[in-house]
């Protein structure tokens, strides 16, 4: 994979760059200065290309705008809704780096055209959602094209999409000259090393709702960590999978049989042994044991497991963490999560952590700031994580 400081000159160059901007915007229609993160990590990347005096177009997407279904007059075909625009990231972009940053309500077209033929060396814009048009979900090559004709180079800064082929990351690689981003090559890299070459004994800890892109990665890790702590509907599956009544309990949309094709046994694979049920019809939360769950769903681990899952995470030099526990929205199933939390901060090993969910939980325990590396992507990092090639990555090799 081609890195973009492979490139001795960038002065005056113009650079096409992927970003993975997908913050919450709030209602006030303004980014939330505590959820910017996304854009903070791609500061060291802007600054470095400023600092080599290239021009800077940068491209994103926001939400998942719905496809229109009245016609419209230019060819976006989705309802560009304010809720989803980029404008306001590109106020907050602009605050962050202290300069102008040209927004262009359009991502193709004559307007981003013009605006990138009279850019000066340090200029940066931002254009419009890419996801107004759903050729950027297609992979569409003419739309890459159209894109690609505003620049010299294409740079992928953006890790928390490059599991997705779409145009912004895929089919414009075909019509320049393309490289990965610092920002993308620091998270392959941290990924990377903590799966093939980390700092031993090792943990990972899954949990959290989508049991189906997490059980690959549960079966991927299994010879490649020292521990795997699992929680969530993930361990919801796992129980059912090895014969044990999970009763009620959300299973996700897994097939169990593929569940089956995991070494359950292995001694590396640690389930809850008790667990916090509730009845949806007393709605009351209960301590269980495991195996003896009836008509209730379990929705966090209890105390015992709470503590095993403490003592290895204390032990552990290294940890990834995507997935909370339970639901631990709901105050009566949060301590198997934050319990976990409190332990992976202790910890002295390094410590990163990834998915929308474990972040939230972090953050609203006060816990953000003592994590070495939050990575920007959640399904991405899943998706690497279970040994699988990232579309994204692929088309920069
Ligand atoms: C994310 O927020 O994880 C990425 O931006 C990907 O978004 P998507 O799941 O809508 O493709």
């Amino acid at each position: 994979m081609k890195t973009i400081k492979e490139i001795k000159n960038l002065k005056n160059k113009k650079v096409l760059m992927r970003v993975g901007f997908n913050v919450p915007i709030g209602d006030s229609g303004i980014v939330n200065e505590k959820e910017d993160w996304r854009i903070r990590a791609a500061l060291p990347m802007i600054e470095y290309l400023l600092e080599k005096e290239a021009k800077i177009i940068l491209m994103g997407h926001l939400g998942r705008p719905e496809l229109s279904q009245k016609p419209i007059k230019s060819k976006a075909h989705k309802v560009k809704s304010q809720k989803h625009s980029l404008r306001p990231v590109a106020r907050r972009l602009g605050e962050l780096l202290d300069r102008e940053i040209k927004f262009v309500d359009d991502c193709v077209g004559n307007e981003a055209k013009d605006v990138a033929l009279k850019m000066q060396a340090g200029d940066i814009v931002l254009l419009e959602n890419l996801r107004f048009y759903k050729q950027e979900e297609e992979n569409d090559e003419e739309f890459a094209k159209n894109l690609a004709e505003l620049a010299d180079i294409y740079v992928n800064n953006a890790f928390s999409v490059s599991h997705r082929a779409h145009a912004s990351v895929c089919a414009v690689t075909k019509f320049l000259p393309s490289y990965a981003g610092l920002l993308l090559e620091k998270e392959i890299k941290l990924l990377s090393e903590a799966i093939h070459n980390s700092k031993r004994p090792s943990t990972i800890i899954i949990g959290g709702a989508k049991a189906k892109t997490k059980l690959p990665v549960v079966k991927f890790v299994m010879d490649k960590f020292d521990h795997i702590l699992v929680g969530g509907v993930v361990a919801n599956v796992i129980l059912k999978a090895k014969g044990i009544d999970t009763g009620k309990s959300l299973l996700g949309d897994v097939d169990l049989e593929e569940a089956k094709k995991i070494d359950l046994d292995n001694n590396k694979l640690y389930i809850p042994f008790d667990v916090i049920v509730c009845n949806s019809r007393i709605k009351r939360a209960e301590l269980s044991p495991v195996g003896k769950i009836g008509d209730e769903r379990i929705l966090d681990i209890g105390p015992d497991t709470e503590e095993l899952f403490s003592k290895i995470i204390a032990d552990s030099e290294t940890i990834i963490w995507n997935g909370p526990m339970g639901k631990f929205e709901n105050e009566n199933f949060l301590s198997g999560t934050k319990k976990v939390a409190e332990a992976v901060v202790k910890s002295k090993g390094y410590k990163i952590v990834g998915g929308g969910d474990t972040i939230t939980a972090l953050d609203q325990l006060g816990y953000l700031d003592d994590i070495d590396y939050v990575c920007t992507g959640g399904g991405a990092m899943l998706v690497f994580l279970a040994g699988k090639k990232l579309p994204g990555i692929e088309a920069l090799n």
